[in-house]
Formats: structure tokens, C-alpha cells, sequence
């Protein structure tokens, strides 16, 4: 059940927000989540991922897995405006549920199209865009909407991501290329298949180095054959946000 919320709460159920504002629609998240964005419009985002405090960085309709690391100044799956209509201005394709702020203006309300115009050219085009589990994506990059960028993949700074990204892959540039792998085919292997970001690792932290990466996975890969591992079940709400009304509402983790 959504219950209002006030924003100095939210940090209560594990959400750093560097200003309420900055959620625009739905935010799913697991909690914690440190997400000092200037714009998240209706993402879901995985326990433990955290955006870089300095900068704004903006999202939409981006699926984050766990564990992501957001660079400063990132731009992430905005929306694409059509390029073979007569014109490309908001005013030939919007609609008054997806442009509240424009058609609070007449001069626009009366030029685009009216509330029962029927489907939009908004709802007929891929509108996701992942940044799957561990991915780390440097300063100020812009990741075009629709893409993937894999499991603990890198993307370098002032990037432009066109394309999927391979999970473990480190691409940089524009467009970005994959400069190398993080790590050997086997040693990637062994990490998507033990998935350690589906397990709480808390309970085992003094036992490992992380700086090692063979000698942790064979530790965890061992845990895990021994029934040793629980799941990571965090804390999941959604949360609701119109002008300055915010509501809350618990949920199941989304992994
Ligand atoms: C991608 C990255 C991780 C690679 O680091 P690295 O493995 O030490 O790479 P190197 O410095 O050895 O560079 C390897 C090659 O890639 C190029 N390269 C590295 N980063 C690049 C980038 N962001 N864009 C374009 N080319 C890049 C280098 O020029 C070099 O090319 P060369 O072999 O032709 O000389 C790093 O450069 C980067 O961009 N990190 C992001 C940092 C950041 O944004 N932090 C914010 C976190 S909040």
C-alpha cells in the first residue's frame, strides 16, 4: 500500500538522493542506493548502486542491476525524438501524459496533439535501457537509449555507447569500442556463473581479500557449493513522485 513519505525519511529506508526533485514518475529501488542523480525518470535501480555525489547525471527508463557505478555527468537512455516525420519537435509526436510541462503552456497545447489523439509515437519505440549488474560507467558518458552494457562491464569516461557492451568488457570512446576484457574468458566465466551479486557477501568479508580475484572466487565458489551463501533479499520499494507529493510503497526485490 503507497504511503506518503517526506523526503528527509527516505534515507530511513536506505535511499541518498542529493535533492527529491530529481525523481520524475516511478523509482523502484533496493535498498541502499546512493543516488545523487539531477534526473531519474521512472528506473529501477539495484541495492548498493551508487552515482557519483559531484556533477548531475541524468536517467530514463533505465534498468540498473546491483552493485552499478555511475560516473558524474552521465546522460542514460533519453528519449529519442523522430527523424523522418515532417518535423522532429516534440510538438508533432506529444502527448499531454508525457509533456504535463509543455502543454501547461497554451501556445504549445494548442499546436500539438490532443489527449485523445489515440497511440503515440512514444509508446511504439524501445524505450529501456540496462546497466546490468557491477557495470561501471565513467564521467560524463552518454549511453543511447535501448543499449546494454553488461554484467561488470567499464565504460571510459566521455564515452558514447551506441552499441551493447559485452559483460567484462572495458570500452571507451566515440562510439565506444571495447578496448579489452577485464578479465580471462575463464575468470568470466566463473564470475557469471557463481553471480556472487545475488548473495549477501557481508557475513564473509574479513575472510576475503577483494583485491584478489582468484583467491575470492574460489572462496565464494566454495561457499556457494556448500550451501554457505544467502541470498541477497533487500529491502524494495517503490516510489511515487507528483509535483511534491512522494508516496512509498514495499515490493519484492527485483533479483
Ligand atoms: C577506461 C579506463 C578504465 C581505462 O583505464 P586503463 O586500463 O588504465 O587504460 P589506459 O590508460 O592504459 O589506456 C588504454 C588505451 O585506451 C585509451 N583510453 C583510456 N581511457 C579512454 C577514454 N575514456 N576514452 C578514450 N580512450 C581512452 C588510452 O588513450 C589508451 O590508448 P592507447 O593504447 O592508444 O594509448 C579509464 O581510462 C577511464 O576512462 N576510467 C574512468 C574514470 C572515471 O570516469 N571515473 C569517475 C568515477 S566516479
Amino acid at each position: 500500500m503507497p504511503t506518503p513519505i517526506a523526503a528527509q525519511r527516505l534515507a530511513d529506508h536506505g535511499l541518498i538522493l542529493a535533492e527529491t526533485s530529481a525523481v520524475t514518475g516511478s523509482l523502484v529501488f533496493e535498498r541502499p542506493a546512493w543516488l545523487f542523480g539531477h534526473r531519474l525518470k521512472n528506473c529501477t535501480v539495484g541495492a548498493f548502486s551508487f552515482w557519483n555525489a559531484s556533477g548531475h547525471t541524468a536517467a530514463y527508463r533505465t534498468h540498473f542491476g546491483r552493485y552499478t557505478q555511475i560516473g558524474e555527468s552521465s546522460i542514460i537512455g533519453p528519449p529519442e525524438h523522430p527523424m523522418d516525420w515532417f518535423s522532429s519537435h516534440p510538438f508533432a509526436f506529444g502527448r499531454p501524459q508525457h509533456l504535463p510541462s509543455m502543454y501547461q503552456v497554451p501556445d504549445f497545447a494548442r499546436l500539438a496533439p490532443d489527449a485523445d489523439a489515440g497511440p503515440s509515437y512514444v509508446d511504439g519505440v524501445v524505450n529501456d535501457t540496462w546497466i546490468d549488474h557491477e557495470a561501471y560507467i565513467g564521467a560524463a558518458c552518454f549511453v543511447k537509449r535501448g543499449v546494454r552494457v553488461g554484467i561488470g562491464a567499464c565504460v571510459g569516461a566521455r564515452s558514447v555507447v551506441t552499441r551493447d557492451i559485452p559483460a567484462f568488457a572495458m570500452a571507451v570512446g566515440s562510439p565506444a569500442k571495447v578496448l579489452r576484457m577485464r578479465f580471462s574468458d575463464a575468470i568470466i566465466e566463473r564470475l557469471l556463473a557463481l553471480a556472487w551479486w545475488q548473495y549477501d557477501l557481508a557475513p564473509h568479508k574479513k575472510q576475503v581479500d577483494f583485491a584478489q580475484v582468484e583467491a575470492t572466487l574460489a572462496f565464494f565458489e566454495q561457499c556457494k557449493a556448500e550451501g554457505r551463501l544467502q541470498p541477497l533479499r533487500p529491502d524494495t520499494y517503490t516510489l511515487m513522485r507528483n509535483d511534491d507529493q512522494m508516496t512509498l510503497a514495499e515490493r519484492p526485490p527485483l533479483f
